[in-house]
């Protein structure tokens, strides 16, 4: 494919209109390295459609310096830059001049004034421009360059907050992407200001990752935070901390107790030489919550998002029916509640993940993956799902499962009791007009006499009113759960909302999405 290299606006315009592709955008200030590598080989995989055009552009824009800082002598190699763009699989690398981004210059321009709460944390407490000079810079290349995707790197984790605030405040037309931090192999985060490190000066910013990350580990190991340790930790090694700060990662608010998913960040100087550099501070990896009624399409919804993030798929469902089987199979009388009990105080029960995210249900050492979906299950299990000590044991045992995190749990009750402190709990569901043709849909394919839809909807909101009005973990939406209405969905569309949704919540970083 022919690489274009773009100067002037109305050449870009020229490119632009000549493209029929989706593009994803790829702002730079230029001396290009592995993080922009990174970030133009994301900008060829985020499209479902098609393999999109990625445009790069190299500007180094006056608006987010200030006057003590480093424009005048910010690196510019714009020779290797457009070579490592086209090796990488840029298909255009655009670098304008003033003049193309803020004709008649940068005064006479419509400035954006960044929200002051996600500003005055962090780098905009020392930078107080910055942020504003960047949002206005970003709001100009995204008009011109009119792209559909933006790649964006959470190394600037501040910055890719506010951008992504500022899309949603505009309400712009365009998919934001991320890549985690990209990092040398000594451990260094990519920043085209390590440029400027002596071979001594190197040496010594190795210690500002090291001592990030030892304070997350010790974090997840229990220990207590020291913001003043971390901080004399870095002076001790020569780097002379701006700040170190515990934020929320996502207003960006200062944290102070309950560090429980927080961001850790830090800003120091190393010789002359400012680096940032961030850890997300997580007890766990990430649980997803997913609940609703019957026949919104949980199951199926619910296995293809885990496969596609590689969470672990928890159906809980099929634990009520595993445990419904073993009671049934011990010919134990469903309302005898001490007999249950005893049932519960000797079961053993796993979930074992094939490689599909198909789960093989074993209990007692038996598979009964199978015998689980049988009719007579399916007949018992309400009954037995109800029972407050069935409830109780199988809670207890899906949050020891859950005690890791990096999973996607489904089912009536998880965003409000198995789960309540889950990064993202979503409340999965269509209208009983919806799930009753899909109902109808399923029979008939199943070869099944189909009732008329009237009749369908008339049961699901029957079963509905009985699932939400039962006193023993009621189907209930979580306070602070999404809802998802699935009504003129495809499952691709729905998973593909989740993914969207669980993005918000969860930074790369933190869980990657697991690319082939
Ligand atoms: O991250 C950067 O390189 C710059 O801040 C950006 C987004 C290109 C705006 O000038």
């Amino acid at each position: 494919m022919k690489f274009s290299i773009l100067k002037t606006e109305e050449e870009l315009r020229r490119w632009r209109n000549s493209q029929s592709r989706w593009i994803n955008f790829v702002p730079t200030m230029g001396a290009l390295h592995v993080g922009h590598k990174e970030l133009i080989k994301a900008g060829k995989r985020f499209c479902k459609n098609e393999e999109p055009l990625v445009i790069v552009s190299i500007f180094v824009n006056p608006l987010q310096f200030a006057p003590t800082e480093d424009f005048a002598t910010y690196p510019r190699n714009f020779e290797t830059d457009y070579q490592l763009a086209a090796n990488s699989g840029a298909s255009a690398i655009w670098a304008p001049e003033l003049d193309d981004v803020f004709p008649k210059g940068h005064e006479s321009h419509f400035k954006i004034e960044v929200p002051k709460q996600l500003r005055s944390s962090l780098c905009g407490k020392f930078r107080s421009n910055h942020f504003n000079g960047v949002a206005t810079v970003v709001s100009r290349l995204l008009a011109l360059v009119r792209p559909q995707g933006l790649i964006l790197g959470e190394k600037d984790w501040q910055q890719f907050v506010i951008i992504k605030e500022l899309i949603k405040n505009l309400n712009l037309d365009l998919k934001l992407f991320s890549i985690p931090t990209i990092r040398d192999h000594d451990g260094l985060a990519y920043s085209s200001r390590n440029n400027y490190l002596t071979s001594i000066e190197r040496e010594k910013a190795l210690s500002f990752p090291k001592i990030l990350n030892n304070a997350t580990e010790n974090f997840k190991a229990g220990k207590p935070l020291s913001l003043k340790d971390i901080e004399s930790e870095l002076n001790q090694n020569d780097l002379q901390v701006e700040y170190v700060e515990t934020v929320h990662p996502f207003s960006l608010e200062p944290v102070k107790d309950n560090l429980d998913s927080c961001l850790l960040a830090a800003a120091v100087k190393c010789g002359e030489t400012r680096l940032i550099d961030h850890a997300f501070l997580m007890k766990r990896n990430p649980i997803v919550a997913i609940d609703g009624p019957a026949g919104a399409g949980k199951s199926t919804v619910t296995k293809e998002f885990a496969r596609k993030l590689g969470l672990i798929y928890l159906d809980t469902g099929a634990m009520y029916r595993a445990v419904t089987w073993l009671i049934k199979d011990s010919r134990v009388d469903p309302s005898d509640n001490k007999q249950i009990l005893k049932v519960l105080e000797e079961f053993k029960l796993e979930i074992k993940q094939s490689q599909y995210n198909e789960q093989q249900v074993i209990i007692n050492n038996k598979d009964v993956t199978v015998e689980i979906r049988s009719p007579e299950v399916t007949e018992l299990v309400s009954i037995i799902s109800k029972q407050r000590l069935v409830r109780e044991a199988l809670t207890k045992q899906q949050q020891d499962m859950g005690l890791n995190g990096g999973l996607v749990a489904e089912g009536r009750d998880i965003g409000t009791a198995v789960f309540p402190n889950a990064e993202l709990k979503i409340f999965l569901t269509a209208t009983s007009k919806e799930r009753a043709q899909r109902r109808a849909l399923d029979l008939k394919e199943r070869g099944f006499h189909v009732p008329p839809l009237e009749e369908l909807e008339n049961e699901i909101k029957k079963r509905d009113a009985i699932d939400s009005n039962r006193e023993i973990s009621p189907l209930l939406k979580a306070t602070d759960a999404i809802e998802v209405i699935t009504d003129n969905m495809d499952i691709v569309e729905v998973v593909d909302t989740l993914i969207e949704l669980f993005r918000l919540k969860v930074p790369e970083e933190v869980w990657p999405t697991p690319y082939s």
